[in-house]
């Protein structure tokens, strides 16, 4: 990300003076996708995209925010009421929120930003600036007194109290512990988590983003929760201890089933093999078995298109070019409706699929997927 660009406009739009750089990063997630909100395992890496943000304190108790590429300046207080209606603006709004609800003395400044992440291909732009700023007003204002978990947490809680979306916390968790060239398995129930070098040899990571935005989704992603949580109300009925579908098995869904909808069911029956398969193919990683990891992805594709059905016409198009090539591995990442799918494959296929794939899809969509090869990157940090 350009450095010049944030710092150039900074100056152009406030004083004239500079103030202090800090950037977050998108995220990818190799497997483990609705598990979050659910107790379940994740594995995501950061991405060498995100957003950055300048800020200098401005001595007032208003917020000057201004969006380089919306082009869009908005002006706020730091009380409930003020909240701006801009949604980008929000985002900020809604962290500022967050970390004072937290004890952070939270005052005016200035600040302008810019990404490079996509907006709505489905690799987290806002989880990337949810923790831009986090970790700006932590640094700046706190003394850095919040743990990163807690910076994430204020991502997510801006998201559920701001900007209406009930997700969980791996996106923010991914852009603020993001590390170089590592995954992170990241239990939602403990919190623990462990890195895994993550360099597969002869293998390409892909997305293809399908163009298709996913900006309307939030009500059904809301949705889709919901049901995980009416399933878990009915398994408790037989077993009181089960607090997340992360407790639960097949047999005990099976026992609830006549309490539940049958789209209920098949919701928490994706949920719950879904968690089993980050375990299996953090496993097959340790043994750098990559058949085992590109086939749980397909599997993957096929529960959250069937079972979740969280996937459209677009991103089924793009799996099935996948297994086409023989791609190793393929599905629908992030919350669906639209993004990208990601692609393991070997490197000596890649140019095919992606050549062959982008025509047989223009030629049934009329656009052209866009094609992003995907680096992991570091986590949230001042630029130094
Ligand atoms: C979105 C949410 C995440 C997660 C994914 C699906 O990205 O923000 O918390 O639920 O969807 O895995």
């Amino acid at each position: 990300m350009d450095i010049e660009h944030v710092r150039s406009r900074f100056i152009k739009h406030f004083d004239g003076t500079t103030g202090t750089l800090y950037t977050s990063p998108g995220r990818i997630n190799l497997i483990g996708e609705h598990t979050d909100y659910n107790g379940g395992f994740v594995f995501p890496g950061a991405i060498d995209k995100g957003m950055m943000a300048e800020l200098k304190p401005n001595g007032t108790d208003k917020v000057r925010a201004y969006s380089i590429d919306l082009k869009d300046y908005v002006e706020f207080g730091l009380n409930e009421e003020d909240a701006p209606r801009a949604s980008w603006a929000r985002y900020i709004f809604g962290v500022c929120r967050e970390m004072i609800k937290r004890g952070v003395e939270v005052k005016g400044f200035n600040t302008a930003f810019a990404g490079d992440v996509p907006l709505g291909a489905g690799m987290s732009s806002s989880a990337a600036l949810e923790s831009t700023y986090a970790y700006a007003l932590n640094d700046l204002f706190g003394d850095n007194k919040l743990d990163k978990f807690t910076l994430a947490q204020v991502g997510q809680a801006t998201e559920h109290n701001y900007c209406g979306v009930k997700c969980g916390i791996m996106d923010q968790f991914a852009s603020v512990f993001g590390k170089r060239d590592h995954l992170i398995r990241l239990d939602c129930r403990s919190l623990e988590y462990q890195y895994y070098p993550f360099k597969p040899e002869g293998y390409k990571l892909v997305l293809l983003d399908s163009v298709v935005k996913h900006e309307l989704a939030s009500s059904a992603y809301n949705k889709r929760r919901q049901s995980c949580e009416a399933a878990v109300a009915a398994i408790r009925k037989h077993h009181p201890e089960v607090e997340f579908l992360r407790d639960a098995n097949m047999d005990m869904l099976n026992e609830a089933k006549p309490d539940i909808s049958e789209e209920d069911y098949m919701r928490a029956e994706y949920v719950i093999e879904e968690i089993q398969r980050v375990l299996d193919v953090c496993k097959a990683l340790e043994r750098g078995d990559y058949e085992t990891v590109g086939q749980k992805m397909y599997e993957t594709h096929e529960g959250m298109s069937k079972l979740y059905e969280v996937s459209c016409e677009e991103l089924d198009f793009l799996n099935e070019c996948a297994r086409q090539h023989g791609v190793t591995g393929s599905r629908v990442m992030g919350g669906g409706f639209g993004g990208c799918t990601i692609n393991l494959v070997k490197e000596e296929l890649y140019e095919a699929f992606i050549r062959e794939t982008k025509a047989s899809f223009a030629q049934r969509f009329n656009r052209t997927p866009k094609v992003y090869d995907v680096i992991i990157g570091d986590g949230a940090r001042r630029v130094e």
